[in-house]
């Protein structure tokens, strides 16, 4: 009997030919920017994929008690967010004329509508019922959504992992809502002090959380000004009032009690 199975090949392993026929600009020409812009744009959502993929990890290591590979891979997590910041150089190379020449044919699409970023700010702990709405019954980002709305975030695993460390995490903190915002606890900061102090293994988890929050931070810093730099005050593709509705969204950290421990250690 003869093999029918075609070879593996770097071609149909990796589905170059799919992927390459997956850029379809829509202005006519079609004006040379488009194609840039299509890029940066889906390769950010491939790392948003791995990004997510990498979170359920760290998570699961917590619940297993396996601190040092959750911290592994919160670097590998960091390593990915400052390549995906330094990818924003290579969009600030296109001029606001040239995103003139077709940024009319995006209507009202925008990165606002992006599910996979929705979804890695709820499992940092930013969650809301509008953003699932925003999707399609039956959609695949609405389920992912909906899915990911009712699982613990990385808090709650971190907070459940010291208590298990054995860390005196009140139940009201380890039993709290998921679905509601971290706020800042001083029981909390009292025992990220002590663990500061006396516990390095810990400590350096929390300085990678630390990174995590600012990582994010600083992505969202730069998309703000690349925005100001190419549209200026204009208002968004998704309705917002551009600039103005980014700025707000930058410099809130998502786990203030790490932050807050800072001046009184
Ligand atoms: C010329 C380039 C870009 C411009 C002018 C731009 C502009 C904007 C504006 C004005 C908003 C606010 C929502 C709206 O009304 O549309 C926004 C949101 C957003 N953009 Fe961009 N953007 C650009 C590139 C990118 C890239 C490369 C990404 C990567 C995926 C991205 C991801 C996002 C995300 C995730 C939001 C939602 C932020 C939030 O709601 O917290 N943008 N963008």
């Amino acid at each position: 009997m003869t093999d029918t199975t075609a070879a593996v090949t770097y071609g149909n392993y990796l589905k170059i030919d799919e992927l390459l026929s997956l850029q379809q600009p829509r202005s006519e020409g079609p004006e040379h920017d488009e194609l840039l812009f299509i890029i940066v744009h889906q390769v950010y959502e491939l790392w948003f994929k791995e990004l997510l993929h990498e979170f359920d990890r760290v998570r699961r290591l917590l619940e297993d008690d396996e601190p040092h590979r959750a911290q592994h891979t919160l670097k590998r997590i960091l390593t990915i967010l400052k390549v995906m910041v330094a990818q924003l150089d290579i969009l600030e190379t296109m001029t606001p004329l040239e995103f003139l020449t077709f940024r009319e044919r995006l209507d009202a699409a925008s990165g606002f509508q992006s599910d996979q970023f929705r979804q890695i700010e709820f499992v940092r702990g930013v969650k809301s019922t509008a953003a699932i709405q925003r999707f399609p019954e039956g959609s695949r980002a609405r389920a992912e959504l909906q899915r990911r709305h009712q699982e613990p975030t990385l808090w709650d695993a971190f907070l459940r992992y010291l208590s298990r460390e054995g860390y005196a995490v009140p139940d009201s903190q380890l039993q709290r809502d998921v679905i509601a915002a971290v706020e800042p606890s001083p029981e909390i900061q009292q025992i990220l002090i002590e663990l500061y102090r006396k516990d390095t293994k810990n400590a350096e988890l929390c300085e990678r959380l630390v990174d995590l929050d600012e990582g994010i931070q600083e992505w969202r810093y730069r998309h703000v000004k690349m925005v100001e730099r190419t549209i200026g005050m204009k208002r968004g593709t998704g309705g917002s009032s551009g600039a103005a509705y980014l700025r707000e969204t930058t410099g809130r950290p998502l786990f203030p009690d790490l932050w807050e421990i800072r001046s009184q250690l």
